[in-house]
């Protein structure tokens, strides 16, 4: 597991952390998260950037990364 970026911005309270959520959520320590709040893109719908979530091939394939990141 790579270690943990720097955060974009943080204070006593929360920090913030700028890049692919998957990759982001992969450096945290399991358990360590007691909330995420997440406006994912649609599949399918939209295309932001290379890369992005949500253009996977199939809605499985879609869903996948999110129920692992919930379950870890
Ligand atoms: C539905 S929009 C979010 C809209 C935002 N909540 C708002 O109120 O403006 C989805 C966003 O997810 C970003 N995104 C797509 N794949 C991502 C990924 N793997 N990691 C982090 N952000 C990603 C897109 O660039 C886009 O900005």
């Amino acid at each position: 597991m790579s270690e943990l970026r720097e955060p974009y911005w943080h204070d006593e309270h929360a920090a913030l952390y700028h890049g692919d959520a998957r990759e982001v959520l992969a450096e945290m320590d399991e358990g360590s998260v007691d909330c995420i709040v997440t406006s994912p893109p649609y599949w399918g719908l939209r295309h932001y950037c290379e890369g992005q979530y949500g253009q996977e091939p199939t809605p499985e394939a879609y869903v996948e990364p999110g129920r692992r990141s919930a379950a870890t």
